[in-house]
């Protein structure tokens, strides 16, 4: 049996990197899968791989700071598959600009898709999960979520921001006794697609020459990258009923970096 069979998970940000990931190996361990994403020719073409692959999986083109999409992408879930027991909210962009370098445009931006999105999909996850009996939530926060980073503050207070969000709605959900679970995801450097889009600030229309996370990774006490697959490891487990007492938490998928300065004193 698989690790979630029998689950339906909606996967936010699906078409690409850590969110295709784990749209894949949710649905290898038995989870039928809505994948929702901008990028509907990427989305479209992982549901059809999945689906090759034996497994069930529909795409939805979904903005998720849309409001008025939500309760349409959770109305499939349940038409299609019958039920959600699981949300993925993963979607999520990166601006690289310092605060007083940022326009009020670029950081409405930056928390429309980071905090909105996240926001909207826990409001309208959380009816259909109760009509299922309980489920689990994962919000893809980050290493940035916990701790600063230079030229990422818009970035930082809306990971942050989603850190705590999702704990107050954990003990929301375990007042309510609803088998609702909430846990954050933090990776850190994950080799992924992102690294290639980050704007600059302007309103994001600039862009920086694309980033080699692989060169950002010398300073990660493990010295390399990690990838989304590591990532959507920790999704599956907390998407299972393995974790079925963790609620609140936060799993730190980084390589040490929250951990402190790995100073090699030899080399
Ligand atoms: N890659 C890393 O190093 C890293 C580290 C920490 C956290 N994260 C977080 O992981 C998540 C996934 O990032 P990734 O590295 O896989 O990036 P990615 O760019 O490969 O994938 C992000 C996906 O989100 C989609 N998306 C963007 N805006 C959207 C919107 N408004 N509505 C719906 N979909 C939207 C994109 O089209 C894309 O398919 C993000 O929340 C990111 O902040 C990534």
């Amino acid at each position: 049996m698989g690790q979630v069979a029998g689950k339906v998970a909606i996967v936010t940000g699906g078409a690409s990197g850590i969110g295709a990931a784990c749209a894949r190996l949710l649905a290898r361990e038995g989870a039928k899968l809505v994948i929702t994403d901008i990028d509907a020719a990427g989305g479209a073409a992982l549901a059809g791989e999945i689906t090759e692959a034996g497994g069930a999986a529909i795409f939805l083109a979904q903005d998720v700071t849309d409001e008025a999409r939500w309760p349409e992408v959770i109305a499939s879930a349940e038409r299609v598959h019958g039920r959600l027991d699981v949300l993925v909210a993963n979607a999520g962009i990166g601006l690289l600009v310092a605060a007083i370098d940022m326009t009020l445009a670029d950081w409405r931006r930056q928390n429309a898709v980071n905090m909105d999105g996240v926001f909207l999909a826990v409001k309208h996850a959380v009816p259909a999960m109760r009509r299922a009996g309980g489920g689990s939530i994962v919000i893809m926060s980050s290493v940035a979520g916990i701790r600063g980073s230079a030229g990422l503050a818009g970035y930082c207070a809306s990971k942050g921001g989603v850190r705590l969000f999702a704990k107050a709605v954990a003990l929301e959900c375990a007042i309510a006794d609803d088998g609702i679970r909430v846990n954050t995801v933090h990776p850190g450097i994950i080799d992924t697609p992102i690294w290639q889009k980050i704007p600059t600030g302007a309103e994001g229309a600039a862009r920086n020459a694309p980033i080699d996370p692989h060169a950002l990774a010398r300073e990660v006490p493990v010295g390399v990258a990690g990838t989304a697959a590591e990532v959507a490891a920790g999704v599956l487990f907390l998407a299972s009923d393995a974790s079925r007492y963790m609620t609140g938490s936060e799993l730190v998928i980084d390589g040490g970096i929250t951990a402190g300065t790995a100073r090699r004193w030899r080399s």
